[in-house]
């Protein structure tokens, strides 16, 4: 069965003081409150890993997971961090082709399969990110755009290492616009998405597979999005930058 799996990116955002009080705060909400399956994971910026590690030390629901990693092992990369690098500090987990690196630091289908090979090779389980952007909606060749993410950046998978991914699935319009997606419009793309690993990789991979939603996912609209059958939880951004409305978030998770 797959898992239900919140996760908060925090981007570029936060410092020190203000990562650590978000991490324990997160922390001792989720242990005290939150009862259902869920796995938690906090992607902070990558800076605080190490020092956030130990706050996190015999939690079982809460992992650490990185915003992106470079698709080499290592090497004259200046500026970038490894994939092996983040499983050495145990990271558990890697946001792979946000939408953002793919909008600002032009990233591309086939660096990503790399990257992802990368991240798989290392025993890093990718949430790899995939949606449309407005025009393309409204053009209706949103379901095809994102079907080829897809097919260009994991389809030279083997069932087995498909098996160790996670899918986020972020329609550009809504991401940090306050615009959500409706649950009928995440439904409708997790139901195509799933269809098409399952044309891959048969049913029984597909139905295994954790498929996200985000975009302005909160407090208040999660509870419905995550009720939809193809919905296994969700990728937040700006709600995850408080403890209270990203536990509140996480609780959304019905079992
Ligand atoms: P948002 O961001 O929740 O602020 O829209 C989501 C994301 O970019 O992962």
């Amino acid at each position: 069965m797959r898992k239900k799996i919140v996760a908060g990116n925090w981007k570029m955002n936060k410092t020190l003081d203000e990562a650590v009080a978000l991490v324990s705060e997160v922390v001792n909400m989720i242990k005290d409150e939150v009862t259902g399956e869920v796995d938690v994971v906090l992607c902070p910026p990558a800076l605080y890993l190490t020092t956030l590690k130990p706050y996190l030390e015999g939690q079982t629901r809460v992992a650490l997971g990185a915003q992106n990693c470079h698709e080499k092992a290592s090497g004259a990369y200046t500026g970038e961090i490894s994939a092996p690098m983040l499983k050495s500090i145990g990271v558990r987990y890697v946001i792979l082709g946000h939408s953002e690196r793919r909008q600002y630091f032009g990233e591309t289908n086939a660096q990503l399969a790399e990257k992802v090979n990368s991240a798989l090779a290392n025993g890093l389980t990718p949430i790899f990110c995939c949606g449309e952007s407005l025009e393309q909606r409204q053009t209706e060749v949103h379901l095809d755009f994102v079907r080829a993410q897809l097919t260009e950046s994991l389809f030279h998978l083997s069932p087995e290492q498909f098996a160790n991914l996670v899918i986020a699935y972020e329609p550009i319009w809504a991401i940090g616009t306050g615009l959500t997606a409706t649950s009928d419009q995440a439904q409708e793309m997790h139901a195509m998405l799933r269809q098409h690993i399952a044309s891959q990789y048969g049913q029984e991979v597909a139905d295994d597979t954790s498929i996200l939603y985000g975009g302005s996912a909160n407090e208040k609209n999660a509870a419905e999005l995550f009720a939809q059958p193809d919905v296994d939880g969700g990728l937040i951004g700006g709600a995850s930058l408080k403890s209270r409305e990203f536990t509140l978030v996480v609780k959304g998770v019905k079992n």
